[in-house]
C-alpha cells in the first residue's frame, strides 16, 4: 500500500533558530493530522541536526533537500549521504528542478546520489517535472517520462520501496500558478505507467507520488483527492506551520 505524504521543503529559507521554532511548530500541529498522513520537512543542511532532536519521538519525518553525488573525499562544500545519515535524518530529496536548473544536476549525477543515499539508508524523494517551453510544446508526458527512464530503470523493484516520487511542473512552482487537477492527474498516471513498464504493477502502486507546485490550504484538497496524487510537497506554504498542516488536513 502506498503512503500519503505531506513534505515540506523549505528551500534556502529561515535560519537555524527560526527552523527550530518552525520545525516545534510543525510537530505541535502534528497531533491533529491523522496517522495515516506521513509528514516530512526537508530542511537546509545546516538545519538537519537541531531540527532531529525537535522531530525526535514525534510523527514528523526529517530529510535533506539534496546531497553530494561523490561518496566522500575532496569535494569543498558537499555533504555527502552518509553524513546527511548521521545527523538522524530518513530522507533527501533529489533533483529538485532548482537543482536542475541552477546547478547543473542532470539525470547521470542523480543516479549517483540516488544510489548513494539508499546505500547510506536514506529513503529519496526524486523531483521530476517540464518547464513551461516544454509544455507549451506538448512535451510533458516526454520530459517526465524520460527523467523517470533516465534515473529510476537504473534500480531495482526492491529499492524503489524506497523511493517516492514528486511531480513538479516547473511553471508552477513559486508562480502562484497550480496545475490543474486534471493535469496533474494525468501526468501522476502516466508516471504510475512508467513505473508499471519497468517494475510492475505492485511496485507502481505501492509508489508515492506526490504533487508540488504552489500547492496550498486552498487547493490541496481537489489535487490530493485525484486517483494517482499520494500527497504533496510544498514550498512556499510549508514555511507557515499552519498552512503546512491545514494542507496535510485535507486529505
Ligand atoms: P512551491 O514549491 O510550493 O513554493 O511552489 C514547491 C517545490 O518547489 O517543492
Amino acid at each position: 500500500m502506498r503512503k500519503k505524504i505531506v513534505a515540506g521543503n523549505w528551500k534556502m529559507n529561515t535560519t537555524v533558530p527560526e527552523g527550530v521554532e518552525l520545525a516545534k511548530a510543525v510537530v505541535a500541529g502534528a497531533a491533529n493530522v491523522p496517522a495515516d498522513v506521513k509528514l516530512i520537512i526537508a530542511t537546509p543542511f545546516t538545519h538537519l541536526c537541531p531540527v532531529a532532536e525537535v522531530v525526535k519521538g514525534s510523527v514528523v519525518a526529517l530529510s535533506a533537500e539534496n546531497c553530494a553525488d561523490k561518496e566522500k573525499g575532496a569535494y569543498t562544500g558537499e555533504v555527502s549521504a552518509a553524513m546527511l545519515a548521521s545527523t538522524g535524518c530518513q530522507y533527501t530529496i533529489l533533483g529538485h528542478s532548482e537543482r536542475r536548473q541552477y546547478y547543473g544536476e542532470t539525470d547521470a549525477k542523480l543516479v549517483e546520489k540516488v544510489k548513494l543515499a539508499l546505500a547510506n539508508g536514506l529513503d529519496v524523494i526524486l523531483c521530476v517535472g517540464e518547464n513551461l517551453e516544454e509544455r507549451e510544446a506538448g512535451k510533458h508526458f516526454e520530459v517526465c517520462g524520460n527523467q523517470i527512464k533516465n534515473v529510476l530503470y537504473n534500480f531495482t523493484a526492491e529499492e524503489m520501496a524506497h523511493i517516492v516520487i514528486a511531480y513538479e511542473p516547473v511553471w508552477a512552482i513559486g508562480t502562484g500558478k497550480t496545475a490543474t487537477a486534471e493535469q496533474a492527474e494525468e501526468i501522476h498516471a502516466f508516471i504510475r505507467i512508467t513505473i508499471a513498464d519497468k517494475f510492475g504493477v505492485q511496485v507502481a502502486e505501492d509508489t508515492s507520488i506526490l504533487y508540488g507546485g504552489s500547492c496550498k490550504p486552498s487547493n490541496a484538497k481537489e489535487l490530493f483527492a485525484q486517483k494517482d496524487i499520494d500527497g504533496g510537497l510544498i514550498g512556499g506554504a510549508a514555511l507557515k506551520a499552519d498552512d503546512f498542516i491545514a494542507i496535510a488536513l485535507s486529505y
